[in-house]
């Protein structure tokens, strides 16, 4: 069995993030580390904070807190809606640790030992109004590309060209708004990152083919545009220090890392971190360094962070001329939308993962994400797609099925799995479709085509659907009651398989589903297509409970509410 490294994109230590963010990496990260960890491969999930930067000294000031306070709590505070949301981290790190401020400082080391880190006299904004020299992302202006007038200094984030502050027109501070800015001259560290391009270009080549065609659309324009050196260090007091052994006169003015520069790193960081708390038992160097040949590493992220995965990091990575392991799959999503306008943090527009999880809980929204992911192009959220997707889906088509059978079956048969019947035609049509659904289930899986997939995991609950009409048990039973108890029997082996195959998308009900049975030693160790087809897992005689009811049913009431709250129109 392989071995695999998946990452989700790290959130930034500000602010709880809403449904897009989620949607967009660590939700489908975690749906895949959970089909791939059923099937018995080895896998190790990490995420974090991303701690460092601005954004974040902004935030604290705001709250009266000092910056690490902050992030303490903050983390503390995302770390708990991800646990709401059923996110199953191997570990969940900070990139302020001492693990990544180590493992930067000798990246940093080695770049510059292998010549591809400059010190530069820069000129750089600096804000009289502010008293600061400002950071990239906290100069505004026009985009030179595209005309986007809220384009940041570090990135335009409609046409998603990375910039440089000096490139917009009509600069202004985005934290005052003064126009009233200079340039100073100052000195900073930069990657050299134009000697790396013949390097990232080679290395794009032999994975782009593999890659969905967003990411490397997006590696490739970034490549064609020509790989810049850049700055990577920031005149701020929060990140991680430049190293006093190699730059004492850089560190003696206080300079840190980009937090661009000690984000990805932090990949590498986390995992450590994870290992720190029980070293005896785990190997952070197993999982990434000179690991080529047995680890696949897979990334999740929104279309935004492309550039940063498919060759910033990877080329301070080739520069550190160090094994160090590199993305095998970049998983990369477009925007899930809100009534077709942007989810906004800053002006509160869209639904936050805190308030989801106050509404309702996380397996209705792990599944109406998922079946609704932004991959091939944007999605939009609506209430309306919402409360129907729920009722029609996770309601009628599973919930129902799972408590119709098992009640009905209570009533008539009692408390154990209904014994009697020989499976025969009707039977053996079924067991072939849920072998071929099964199976298409599993491509989409291994595809990473997550759509895909929840529609044929629906198709799956369906299946159980059409059986169900086509035997109709509570007619049979009046003149064939072994006839009733093989379609009760079957459907309960429905209800066993669903369990198991569900659990990536909504682990706390698929739990419940599988819980229902008092079989001995049951696991969610995934079943093949073969030994669906049979279904025969859950004997006669097996115990079993009915449970409450899976998914409520959202009435229209229910529609208007959350209409109400969170507004439901074009924005
Ligand atoms: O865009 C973001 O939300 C960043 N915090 C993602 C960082 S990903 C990684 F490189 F750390
Ligand atoms: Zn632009």
């Amino acid at each position: 069995m392989a071995r695999h490294l998946i990452t989700s994109a790290l959130p930034y230590i500000n602010g709880i993030k809403h449904l897009g963010n989620m949607v967009g990496s660590m939700l489908p990260a975690d749906v895949y580390s959970r089909y791939l960890r059923q099937r018995g491969h080895d896998v190790l999930y990490i995420c974090a904070t991303d701690e460092h930067g601005t954004p974040a000294e902004l935030a604290a000031k705001e709250q009266g807190l000092a910056v690490d306070e902050f992030c303490a709590q903050a983390h503390d505070a995302q770390k708990a809606v991800y646990d709401g949301f059923a996110l199953a981290f191997d570990y969940f790190g900070r990139s302020s640790s001492p693990e990544n401020r180590d493992i930067t400082q000798h990246f940093a080391r080695k770049l510059n030992e292998n010549g591809f880190i400059e010190e530069r006299a820069i000129r750089q904004v600096y804000s009289p109004a502010d008293g600061r020299f400002l950071p990239d992302r906290y100069v505004e202006g026009t985009c030179p590309h595209c005309g986007y007038d809220k384009a940041r200094g570090d990135q335009c984030e409609n046409c998603t060209r990375v910039l440089d502050p000096t490139d917009l027109i009509d600069p202004r501070s985005a934290i005052s708004g003064s126009t009233d800015l200079e340039v100073r001259e100052t000195k900073h560290l930069f990657l050299l990152q134009s000697k790396l391009q013949h390097e990232v270009e080679a290395w794009v080549a032999r994975h782009e083919d593999d890659w969905p065609q967003l990411a490397s659309s997006i590696a490739r324009k970034w490549l064609n545009e020509g790989l810049h050196d850049r700055a990577i260090t920031r005149d701020l007091d929060w990140g991680v220090p430049v190293p006093a052994d190699t730059w004492p006169e850089l560190a003696a003015e206080g300079k840190v890392f980009y937090v661009w520069f000690d984000a990805p790193i932090e990949y590498i960081g986390a995992t450590k971190e994870w290992a720190d708390q029980d070293p005896e038992n785990r190997d952070w160097k197993a999982w990434w360094y000179d690991a080529d040949e047995t680890v696949r590493y897979t990334e999740f992220m929104a279309k935004d962070n492309v550039p940063f995965h498919t060759v910033m990091f990877p080329a301070t990575e080739l520069g550190v001329r160090e094994p160090w392991k590199k993305v095998d799959y970049v998983k990369a999503f477009n925007w899930l939308t809100y009534y077709g306008g942007k989810f906004s943090t800053s002006q509160k527009r869209g639904v936050f993962t805190d308030q989801a999880l106050e509404i309702l809980p996380a397996d209705y929204w792990r599944y109406f994400l998922i079946a609704n992911a932004p991959e091939s192009d944007d999605s939009s959220f609506t209430w309306e797609h919402f409360t129907a997707t729920v009722n029609k889906d996770l309601a009628d088509t599973l919930g129902n099925f799972v408590n119709r059978v098992l009640s009905f079956s209570k009533k008539r048969f009692g408390e154990e799995v209904p014994a009697g019947g020989e499976p025969g035609a009707a039977e053996a049509r079924l067991g072939e479709e849920i072998a071929r659904l099964l199976a298409e289930y599993e491509e989409h899986m291994e595809a990473l085509q997550f759509r895909k997939a929840a529609a044929a995991l629906r198709a799956l609950w369906s299946a159980g659907n059409s059986y169900l009409e086509e035997k109709a048990p509570w007619l049979e039973i009046k003149t064939d009651k072994d006839g009733a108890a093989l379609t009760l029997r079957t459907a309960m082996n429905l209800i066993h398989l669903y369990a198991v195959v569900s659990e990536p998308f909504i682990p706390a009900t698929a739990k419940v589903m599988r819980e229902a049975f008092a079989l001995a030693d049951d696991t969610a160790v995934w079943v093949t297509a073969e030994e669906a087809k049979a279904l025969v897992f859950v004997p006669s005689g097996t115990p079993f409970t009915v449970p409450p009811v899976l998914f409520a049913k959202l009435t229209d009431e229910d529609l208007a509410a959350y209409k109400e709250r969170f507004g439901g129109e074009e924005g």
